[in-house]
């Protein structure tokens, strides 16, 4: 359990973000399968990773840790061996979708597990599309754990019907190593990491956008060539001291080498049109990814009414925006939020129910939020509910920074999912933190 309290000196200084997660999980899986040796600099070290670093050791795959690197030696598309144990993924839908893609073309069985919000979450999004392609999968009710059979697949034609990236890229990696090519079409546009750096990686990709969807065709059985890899910092965990710095008066930040990819700023265009103080300097390619550095200052928020396509750019974010939301100087509407029902945990529930613990007024109409915001808030139960759900409890932290009772986050360890040095560098900048 943690309690955070009330921050009396603003937000200020400088702190170090760690690698991005969505990128840092495809840092392992495509150097694991490609043919050469892979440095990894900057990877995050968290509990999720660090589960997907674990499946390719299980199958074979020489991985070195040196200080801040990984290096990684594939072997190609072929050369996973059958795991020597089930294959245990923790809290971390991004392995479970992308190795399910990945095993489920690959010669060998493989047994996949998680922990129980895993083990809760829709895997029938990735698992059938792979059937459609030929892929034999078992499980109860199309959720973990699951046995993949895996074998040589057909390709498919295939419009993903979920704005998921993660089934977009569980099904790249099976078209990868399924002969003839596969074609997919994403009408709600998600994030591109697994295409950049397929790309960069000389896969046989072809990628169109038109008419706001986007057309990926991939020629299979190409073997990748392995590159080092720099993983910019995660916005998505900077978001938590951005909108901290935001609404804590007297408070000046800056991040550096924040990736910044357009299919993932949202939440710097949604803090934007609240009127937020945000410079974004330096911008810069980082092996395909935009980075940059940001300078963030104490900012008088206005409420902002977000339609359901920002949703696609912003998914994981919507926990920390309602928070700067609560001190707004106008209500906010987020609207078109079912995705957030079937994350970590159901993020839309958990976001109302500890709004209104913390004493703010909200509404959920359908799958759309809606935060007015007050001048002071009363707090009517101090602890905060996350089930085991990092993003809620992080948010969470912030909120307690600006309220007049300490909140206590319970489950609060569930934080090393995603950023294991977070309490540290958050009171390092002046957050008020006790574990
Ligand atoms: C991710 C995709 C998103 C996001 C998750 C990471 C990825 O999930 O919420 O934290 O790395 O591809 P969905 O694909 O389920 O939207």
């Amino acid at each position: 359990m943690l309690k955070s309290s009330k921050i009396y000196r603003g937000i200020n200084g400088k702190v170090e973000i760690p690698g991005d997660k969505s990128i840092s999980h495809r840092s392992i899986i495509i150097p694991s399968i490609s043919n050469g040796v892979s440095e990894i600099s900057n990877i995050l070290k968290s509990e999720d990773v660090l589960n997907t670093m674990n499946a390719f050791k299980l199958m074979g795959v020489k991985i070195e840790e040196k200080k801040d690197k990984i290096i990684i030696y594939g072997q190609g598309l072929n050369s996973l061996n059958q795991p020597t144990k089930d294959i245990y993924l923790g809290n971390s839908g991004t392995s479970a979708r992308l190795l399910i893609g990945l095993l489920a073309s690959q010669n060998f069985i493989s047994n996949i597990s998680g922990d129980s919000s895993l083990s809760s979450r829709p895997m029938g999004r990735i698992m059938d599309p792979l059937n459609l392609m030929g892929a034999k999968i078992e499980s109860n009710d199309k959720k973990l754990p699951i046995c993949i059979r895996g074998q040589e697949l057909k390709p498919i034609n295939y419009t993903v019907p979920v704005p998921s990236a993660q089934v977009k890229s569980g099904l790249m990696l099976a078209a990868l190593n399924t002969k003839g090519v596969s074609k997919f079409i994403e009408k709600d546009i998600t994030r591109n990491h697994t295409e950049i750096m397929l790309e960069s990686f000389g896969a046989n990709i072809d990628i169109k956008e038109e008419n706001k969807r986007k057309h990926i065709s991939i020629i299979g059985k190409k073997e990748l060539t392995s590159k080092n890899i720099q993983v910019p910092s995660d916005l998505s965990s900077s978001a938590f001291f951005i909108v901290a710095c935001l609404i804590n008066e007297n408070s000046k930040l800056f991040l550096k080498n924040i990736n910044i990819n357009p299919s993932r700023d949202g939440i710097l265009r949604a803090l934007k049109k609240m009127c937020a103080k945000i410079d974004i300097t330096n911008q810069r390619f980082i092996n395909n990814e935009i980075v940059a550095d940001l300078n963030i200052q104490s900012s008088k928020l206005e409420g902002v009414e977000l339609d359901k396509e920002m949703s696609k750019l912003m998914i994981d974010e919507y926990p920390i925006l309602s928070i700067a939301a609560c001190f707004a100087n106008s209500p906010s509407i987020f609207r078109g939020l079912k995705e957030l029902t079937i994350k970590e945990s159901n993020r839309l529930e958990l976001i109302y129910l500890n709004l209104i613990k913390c004493g703010v007024k909200c509404e959920v109409k359908d799958d759309d939020l809606f935060i007015y915001p007050n001048k002071e808030y009363v707090v009517k139960d101090s602890k905060i509910i996350t089930k085991f759900d990092h993003r809620i409890a992080m948010a969470f932290c912030v909120m307690g920074g600006l309220l007049n009772k300490n909140l206590e986050i319970s489950e609060s360890e569930c934080i090393k999912t995603s950023f294991p040095n977070f309490v540290k560098s958050f009171n390092s900048i002046g957050g008020n933190l006790i574990e």
